[in-house]
């Protein structure tokens, strides 16, 4: 079978890559990314000279160059990770995120309801239910909690799944989605929580905690994240929505304690900023269906897959440095110039 994978060299996308490409020689897994500031060749260079995998540098939003790959390449199945993905990107410049994640979606459906594929896989996000309190830990984001987004981002990928679940009912495409809580893990870029404060802490710079760090996300390795996504293309239910999350749920200040534990680094780094606008309280996933209806099981706890990452950038540090010595050293300056002051 022909893949198309769109945003694989990002974080998520790049680690579905690496598993897809060296469990499946017999299948061809095409990368399709634009190379935004998220995305990064360096991540994709340990299978890059397999002779089940190949690259085309492209926007999932131009038209043309989508519908002359997709008649080049004739897929079978497409996953589409490529999109915005930064909260406060989103906060700061919301139109690249609909031009991205809502166009570049429905440029992609086109192309697959055209050349008639066998499955479209959208990545999606547990962000769409919005957030849950923080004094009623006996709620959880079902399947069918209602789309109740908070950010630009978390609204464009609800319309994006919005987009999706339309071409399955008009044009009878064969669809699946799945919605998963936040991810952790290798070739993280460091812009999200985890990575910012593994790196930052190891430099022995501050900490920026947004508000008092009492909100709440619900962690899950990318691995196990890349095990949910196989199984529902090879055996979700056409149509269907997939929550997928491992019960991991930590505070944001719990989070950034364990690293600093783990690195042996002191919490006098700590500094409390200037919340997020609209920060979402709390999120957590109910991944009942996905376990019931089609046996998929996590294999990292918090506790043992936060230990496996920290190991990983202490000993990939030039993955992570080439990025904060790039470009992304201005973003840092200029989004924290206000929240933290040094
Ligand atoms: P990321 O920002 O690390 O990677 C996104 C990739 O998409 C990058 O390689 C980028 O170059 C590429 N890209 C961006 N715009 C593109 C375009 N127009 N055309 C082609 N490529 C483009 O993001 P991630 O964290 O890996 O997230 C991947 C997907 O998973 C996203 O759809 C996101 O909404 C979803 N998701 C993320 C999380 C999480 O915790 N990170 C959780 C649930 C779902
Ligand atoms: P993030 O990694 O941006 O993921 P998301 O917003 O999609 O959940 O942020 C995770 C949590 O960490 C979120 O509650 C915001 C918080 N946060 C900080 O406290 N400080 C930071 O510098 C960042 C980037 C995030």
């Amino acid at each position: 079978m022909k893949f198309l994978v769109t945003g694989g060299a990002g974080f998520i996308g790049g680690n579905f890559i690496h598993y897809m490409v060296n469990k499946y020689p017999e299948d061809t897994i095409v990368n399709l990314d634009k190379l935004t500031y998220a995305g990064n060749l360096e991540t994709c260079k340990p299978v890059e000279d397999k002779p089940n995998y190949k690259f085309y540098k492209g926007d999932i939003a131009d038209r043309a160059f989508i519908f002359d790959l997709f008649e080049k390449e004739r897929f079978d199945i497409v996953v589409n990770f490529a999109a915005e993905s930064h909260v406060d990107r989103s906060i700061e410049d919301p139109e690249i995120f609909v031009k991205t994640n809502v166009l570049g979606t429905t440029t992609l459906l086109d192309a697959c309801v055209k050349y008639g594929i066998q499955r479209y896989h959208q990545v999606s996000t547990d962000e769409v239910y919005g957030d849950l309190p923080l004094d009623r830990p006996d709620l959880f984001f079902t399947e069918t909690t209602p789309l109740h987004t908070s950010s630009p981002y978390s609204s464009a990928k609800a319309a994006a799944d919005l987009f999706v679940l339309a071409y399955h009912r008009t044009y009878g495409l064969p669809v699946t989605i799945s919605r998963c809580s936040n991810n952790y893990g290798p070739y993280h870029f460091p812009e999200k929580l985890i990575p910012l404060m593994i790196s930052r802490a190891l430099a022995n710079e501050s900490l920026p905690v947004y508000g008092d760090g009492a909100n709440v996300r619900d962690w899950l390795h990318v691995y196990d994240h890349c095990t949910a996504i196989d199984l529902i293309i090879r055996q979700g239910k056409n149509g269907e929505v997939y929550n997928v999350g491992g019960h991991n749920e930590r505070s944001n200040l719990e989070v950034v304690k364990t690293i600093l534990k783990a690195l042996n680094k002191p919490e006098s780094l700590i500094r409390f900023v200037e919340d997020r606008k609209g920060h979402d309280r709390r999120y957590a996933i109910d991944p009942t269906k996905l376990e019931t209806e089609l046996g998929w099981k996590p294999k990292y706890t918090f506790d043992t897959g936060i230990q496996q990452t920290i190991q990983w950038y202490l000993e990939n540090k030039e993955w992570w440095q080439n990025i904060l010595s790039g470009e992304y050293q201005d973003y840092f300056d200029k989004m924290y110039a206000k929240k933290i002051d040094g």
